[in-house]
């Protein structure tokens, strides 16, 4: 479990609380989404929980080792982290995600990090991409590789930053969908900033909603009603149910 305590951030010493004194226990098994308009704090949120970024107040553990104090390498099995922009440089594909493998790597790459890498490419349609740079993708096969390259370290906790942002429709469900079944089946921690709610709901077992740097609320499925939506984001909507999932209508 990731443990979120009393988390105060802001980016420069005066400068605005970005966050307020944040709490919530992040537990493995769940696919928690991450919700609030634009400059909410998401980011931060998860910048802080990574180590990216270094709260004023309040700590972060993760299975119980404050990640402050955590040795790199070992954070770097425990967590993966997509941020919200990735760079683009002049790396082959395979070897860009192969790089999710450094934690375990000695001295060189070993045949089954490579088989890891391969299968984490193929489930994500990467294969034909293995040879190609990442400065010559469009902007949702980057977003795949980068994914990929976050799978491949295996870690407890995969932290991603509106990871379906730049990809179609498909691509999007079947993103989800795989980080989902890994979440189920390795029993994972998930937490995904996200702007699309019906993808939220669809995929997503618990919800944080962000609002003016604080934690408005955290909870399961029930919590994704019209009056949370209307309070975080100013929007009315109604919440219906199709086949079993609930689907968010602006009105
Ligand atoms: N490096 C920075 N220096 C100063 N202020 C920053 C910095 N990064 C973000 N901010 C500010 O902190 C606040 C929260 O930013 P953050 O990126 O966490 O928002 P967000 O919820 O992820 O928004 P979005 O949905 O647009 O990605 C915003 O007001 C933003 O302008
Ligand atoms: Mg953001």
């Amino acid at each position: 479990m990731i443990e979120v305590k009393a988390l105060s951030f802001s980016y420069g010493s005066g400068g605005p609380k970005i966050l307020k004194s944040l709490s919530c226990d992040l537990e493995q098994g769940h696919c928690i989404a991450v919700l609030g308009n634009n400059g909410a704090g998401k980011s931060t949120l998860l910048k802080c929980i990574s180590r990216i970024s270094h709260p004023q107040e309040g700590e972060v553990l993760a299975d119980g080792g404050n990640i402050y104090a955590m040795p790199r390498r070992e954070l770097a099995k425990k967590m993966a982290y997509v941020p919200q922009q990735s760079l683009r440089s002049h790396t082959m594909v395979f070897d860009a995600v192969l790089l999710g493998r450094k934690p375990y790597i000695r001295w060189d790459a070993a045949a089954g990090d490579r088989e890891i890498v391969t299968e984490i490419m193929e489930k994500l349609e990467l294969l034909p991409y293995a040879a190609r740079y990442l400065n010559e993708l469009s902007g949702g096969e980057l977003q795949k590789v980068v994914l990929a390259r976050a799978l491949a370290q295996q870690p407890g906790y995969l932290l991603l930053d509106e990871p379906t942002s730049s990809l179609d429709p498909r691509n999007q469900h079947e993103m989800l969908r795989i980080v989902k079944e890994i979440c189920d089946t390795q029993k994972i921690g998930v937490v995904i900033v996200i702007h699309d709610l019906n993808l939220a709901a669809r995929y997503c077992d618990r919800f944080l909603f962000l609002k003016d740097s604080e934690l408005y609320s955290y909870g399961g499925m029930e919590t994704m009603t019209p009056e949370t939506i209307r309070d975080v984001y100013g929007m009315e909507t109604e919440v219906i149910e199709h086949r079993g999932y609930k689907l968010i209508v602006p009105l």
